[in-house]
C-alpha cells in the first residue's frame, strides 16, 4: 500500500502520517526531512542559499523515487501539489488523501508551531491569516484531486482506514 499525505503547512501531515504507518505497519517518510537529510542542509537553509524554485526541484525529485518504492505513508510538503506537475505524480505513485482544514483552524496552528517555515516566517497573526489564505486559494484545487479528502480536526488513522477500506 501507498499513501501520500497532503496538505496545507500545519496540518498535520507528519504527527498523524507517523501514527498512520504504525497502525498499518508501513514504513514512514518525510519529503522535507529526505531532502534535508541527503543534502545535509535544513530546509530554510536550501530557500536562503539558493532559492525557492531549487527547492521546488528538489521536492520533485525526491517525489519521483516513490515511484519505485512500496509499503509506505509519505507527508509530502504543504507546497508539493502545487509544483511542477507533482499532483499528476503523487496520484500516479498511490493514494492521495488530504488532510482538509481551514484558514483559521491553519492560522491558530501554525502560530503555536516551533517548525521553522521560511513561506511564513516573521509574519503577525493578521499577515499569517492572509498569506494562508492566498496561499490556500490557488494550492485547493490541487489539494482537492486526491483520492480522498478528509477533514484534518480531530483526525484519527482509524477514520481514514475506514475511507481506504470503501475505496
Ligand atoms: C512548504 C511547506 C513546508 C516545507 C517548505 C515549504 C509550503 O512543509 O516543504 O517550508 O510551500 O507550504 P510542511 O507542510 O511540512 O510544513
Amino acid at each position: 500500500m501507498k499513501i501520500i499525505l497532503i496538505g496545507f503547512m500545519g496540518s498535520g501531515k507528519t504527527v498523524f502520517g507517523k501514527k498512520l504507518a504504525n497502525r498499518l505497519n508501513l514504513n514512514f517518510y518525510d519529503l522535507d526531512k529526505q531532502i534535508e537529510s541527503k543534502y545535509q542542509m535544513s530546509i530554510p537553509s536550501i530557500f536562503t542559499n539558493f532559492d525557492e524554485t531549487v527547492f521546488r526541484n528538489l521536492e520533485t525529485k525526491q517525489l519521483t523515487e516513490f515511484i519505485n518504492k512500496d509499503n509506505f505513508v509519505l507527508a509530502c510538503g504543504g507546497g508539493t501539489p502545487y509544483y511542477n506537475s507533482n499532483m499528476k505524480l503523487i496520484k500516479k505513485i498511490g493514494i492521495s488523501v488530504y488532510l482538509e482544514l481551514n484558514a483559521t483552524a491553519l492560522c491558530s496552528r501554525l502560530l503555536k508551531s516551533k517548525t521553522q517555515r521560511p513561506l511564513i516566517t516573521g509574519l503577525s497573526h493578521q499577515e499569517l491569516q492572509q498569506k494562508i489564505e492566498t496561499l490556500l486559494s490557488v494550492r485547493e484545487k490541487y489539494y482537492k484531486q486526491s483520492d480522498i479528502i478528509i477533514s484534518g480536526i480531530n483526525l484519527k488513522p482509524d477514520k481514514l482506514i475506514n475511507e481506504l477500506n470503501q475505496l
